[in-house]
């Protein structure tokens, strides 16, 4: 059963630094879109805890900024869940009790997450072979989704995500996957540990 902000040490860094510094490299040049695409995001913990984590970096300022987080898989019934947004209390074990007590609401036991949050995410049923949440984005996320992909299947996803991503643009993903094919002469590495990766470009050295 999948915790929000599972793998701390991975929603740490994007918290402390990847997060902090694509909003400062938006205000820096006058841009007010962030696009975010958590791919494969099975009931949805993953983008709701982005979405919580950038409404709390860009507190007051969240009304300039349009975030858009696209959520997406390929299974109906875990899509469905994630829409309800209605979670057990193991699930947010690893939520910071502030954060839980903003965004949360418990009912029956259970945590609901707020209006504000779920707003912020629309899912979507996307075959990532082949569809396409489709491109501008700041970030992707894809964890823990590719370990049963064949490797051929691996390039080729990576490349279509370079494709879908900003110049700079992010790609986070899972603690035991690694790049393959082309993709790893296109991404630089930002935080290897936590497989947090950027897309290669001249303006972001
Ligand atoms: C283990 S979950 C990962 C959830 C989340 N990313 C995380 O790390 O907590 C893997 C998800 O990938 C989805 N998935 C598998 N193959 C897919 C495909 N071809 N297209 C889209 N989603 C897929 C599955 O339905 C499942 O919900």
């Amino acid at each position: 059963m999948t915790q929000f902000f599972r793998d701390e040490a991975v929603f740490r860094a994007l918290e402390d630094e990847v997060l902090p510094l694509l909003i400062y490299r938006k205000v820096k040049r006058g841009e007010t879109s962030i696009r975010i695409w958590s791919a494969g995001c099975s009931s949805g913990q993953e983008p709701y805890s982005m979405a919580i984590l950038m409404r709390e970096l860009l507190g007051e300022e969240f009304d300039k900024f349009s975030v858009s987080i696209v959520a997406s898989d390929i299974d109906e019934e875990v899509l469905e869940s994630a829409r309800r947004g209605v979670y057990v209390p193991r699930q947010v074990v690893n939520v910071n009790p502030t954060y839980l007590a903003r965004h949360f609401t418990l009912v029956d036991g259970k945590y609901q997450v707020s209006p504000e949050i779920m707003d912020m995410v629309r899912f979507r049923n996307i075959d990532l072979f082949t569809s396409t949440a489709g491109s501008h984005f700041d970030m992707i996320l894809c964890r823990n989704v590719v370990i049963y992909f064949t490797r051929e299947m691996q390039e080729r996803l990576y490349m279509k995500f370079h494709s879908s991503l900003r110049p700079g643009g992010y790609l986070v993903m899972g603690n035991t996957e690694t790049l393959v094919g082309e993709a790893v002469h296109l991404f630089r590495p930002v935080r290897p540990r936590e497989r947090i990766y950027q897309k290669a470009d001249a303006s972001y050295p």
